[in-house]
């Protein structure tokens, strides 16, 4: 993505505020590059990462709410470095807390 864009987006996301609207906003404006925007996570940076299918109640049940709030707020690192950033500089506390809803929500019934 060019700076300029990246930029943009970056602003975008940060002007949305936090209700369930935005958190999908949010979602696809921050999330859906890896995470596909139906959380499959069947995308070229999603299958780099081998990233795991959020739709999946398996991987679901892997994380809590408040361990996901973490990695959506501090981003993850693992043996290849960072794999997923960090949101703190651009989403407020309540935009990270509709972004778990958001997720909660992709799963599969
Ligand atoms: C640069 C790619 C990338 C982006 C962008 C990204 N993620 Fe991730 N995410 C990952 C990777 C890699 C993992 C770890 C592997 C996995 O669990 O699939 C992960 C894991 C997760 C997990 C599981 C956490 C856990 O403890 O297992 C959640 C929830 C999540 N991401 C939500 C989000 C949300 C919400 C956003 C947008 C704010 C986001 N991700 C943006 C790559 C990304």
């Amino acid at each position: 993505m060019s700076a300029k864009l990246f930029l943009l987006v970056a602003l975008l996301g940060a002007a949305v505020s936090a209700h369930a609207a935005a958190a999908k906003a949010n979602w696809l404006t921050n999330c859906s590059e890896c995470h596909g925007k139906d959380g499959r996570g069947r995308t070229g940076e999603g299958k780099k990462l081998k990233i795991t299918d959020l739709t999946n109640p398996t991987v679901q049940a892997s994380f809590t709410d408040a361990q996901a709030f973490k990695v959506i707020k501090h981003g993850l690192k693992d043996d290849r470095g960072d794999v997923m950033h960090s949101t703190s500089y651009r989403l407020t506390d309540d935009e990270i807390a509709a972004l778990v809803k958001h997720v909660r929500s992709l799963k599969r019934r």
